[in-house]
């Protein structure tokens, strides 16, 4: 450190540098972690833990990001928030507001997106089994497009609709970018989509659906999948594209897909170039008429939220490990469950701390593999700290589950200091209210 002083370089903040945490996080004045301008111990008292804690500016930045990404290449298009990213009415309404069209993939989320105000032109949808209530529901809505995913759904909104509709064809370009199986979808062996080559039929569904009289053909899709830090794979999907197009082709939708840092070691690339190389590879390979689609969930919403929970209890076992457990788990965060994902782990109360323990902090779930960090550096944590793991804002809430009769947190949007609850906590209430 003294050497970077010397050199007169600038001195590393860790929290307000942090890759991971929110943008505008800091240590306040006592000491404690701030997001969005509120303090994250007083938050948690108030409000109880676990909770989802996002800053409302990261959110309206990102969102920014690429809607100037578009403009300064002069792109005529739509930014799509893949709502299921974050499925929260707040979080519609917010990217409504900033001017972003939205990606439903069900009759639930184009619930949402509609009860947010989104203008049902702006909503477009997915899904590769899409039901006969949705089809309708999109088509009497006045959605966008409907992303046609297989040879029964052709069949099936032939059947349905009785005005045309504007549809676009998923295509899994038969590209494997590298991220966790799970998550990857341009492969030929896909359930989503028509594949690329002749095997896949995408040229068989397009000749299907331009000769029908209640599905116009306007455009193609393909999204190869979620966590990706290389930028290559979209070119080679565009090309994929490329090889299938026709007159007919006015809009095409390059998926989302951009990965983010859920550690401090993670580089994911800008939001600027990513955009950047899908655009310029569109433009290439469909000249500069085409109208670009891009749908981005996770980049969006990841770094803008954190979870913050309460430590219950410290278990050393010599020689072993020392396991820290809080108040939540694989409940809230099914990631490292589900994907092994890894994350980082702070102590809101003294987060500027010099870390020193090494510890696993594990959930309160029935199950062993409820692990939300494994050998987590931390500062010294103990019972009655909170415990905040950055990044936890994509497909935290949305694949929250209630798990031993767990009652999901609540998501609290942070503003200039102001802190306003936008989902509220279940209650053991909200548990049987089903039952009949
Ligand atoms: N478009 C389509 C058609 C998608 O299926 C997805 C994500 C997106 C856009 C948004 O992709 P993103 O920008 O978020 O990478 N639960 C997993 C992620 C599943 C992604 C599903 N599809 C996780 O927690 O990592």
């Amino acid at each position: 450190m003294a050497e970077q002083v010397h050199s007169g370089a600038p001195v590393r903040d860790p929290i307000a540098d942090s890759l991971v945490l929110p943008i505008g996080s800091r240590v306040n004045e006592h000491g404690r972690l701030e997001v969005g301008g509120c303090d994250v111990v007083e938050l948690v008292e108030e409000h109880g833990t676990p909770a989802y804690i996002y800053a409302e500016d990261d959110l309206r930045a990102r969102a920014r990001a690429y809607r100037e990404a578009f403009e300064r290449r002069g792109v005529d298009g739509e930014v799509l928030f893949a709502s299921k990213a974050f499925p929260a009415t707040a979080a519609y309404k917010l990217f409504a507001e900033e001017g972003l069209s939205v990606d439903v993939a069900s009759g639930g989320e184009l619930h949402i997106a509609l009860a947010a105000g989104f203008e049902p032109s702006r909503i477009h949808m997915h899904g590769n089994n899409k039901s006969d209530e949705e089809i309708l529901m999109a088509a009497r809505a006045g959605i966008g497009h409907l992303i046609l995913d297989s040879f029964d759904e052709i069949e099936r909104a032939e059947r349905l609709l009785d005005e045309p509709m504007k549809v676009l064809i998923r295509v899994t370009p038969g590209v494997k970018p590298s991220t966790h199986d799970f998550i990857t979808t341009g492969q030929l062996d896909s359930k989503f989509g028509f594949g690329a080559g002749d095997a896949g039929g995408a040229a068989r569904a397009i000749e299907r659906v331009l000769a029908s009289d209640k599905l116009e053909l306007v455009g193609l899709h393909a999204h190869i999948g979620s966590q990706i830090f290389e930028l290559e794979p979209y070119r080679l999907a565009i090309s994929a594209l490329g090889e299938l197009a026709g007159g007919w082709c006015r809009v095409v939708d390059v998926g989302g897909g951009l990965g983010v840092a859920y550690t401090e070691e993670d580089r994911p690339p800008a939001i600027d170039d990513y955009v950047g190389t899908k655009v310029a590879g569109v433009r290439e390979v469909f000249g500069d008429e085409v109208r670009i689609l891009i749908e981005p969930g996770r980049s969006l919403v990841a770094n803008a939220g954190v979870t913050a929970y309460r430590v219950g209890t410290v278990k050393e076992i010599p020689g072993v490990r020392t396991y820290i457990a809080v108040d939540g788990g694989m409940s809230d965060n099914l990631r490292p469950m589900l994907y092994g994902s890894r994350y980082e782990a702070l102590i809101a109360d003294r987060p500027a701390a010099e870390p020193d323990t090494t510890v696993t902090v594990a959930g309160m779930h029935c199950e062993s593999g409820d692990v939300l960090v494994r050998d987590a550096l931390m500062a010294n944590p103990a019972v009655g700290d909170v415990l905040v793991t950055p990044a936890t804002g994509a497909y935290g809430h949305a694949m929250a589950n209630n798990y031993n009769g767990v009652t999901r947190p609540p998501v609290i949007f942070c503003r200039d200091g102001v802190a306003r609850q936008v989902v509220r906590r279940e209650t053991f209430d909200d548990l049987t209210a089903r039952d009949v």
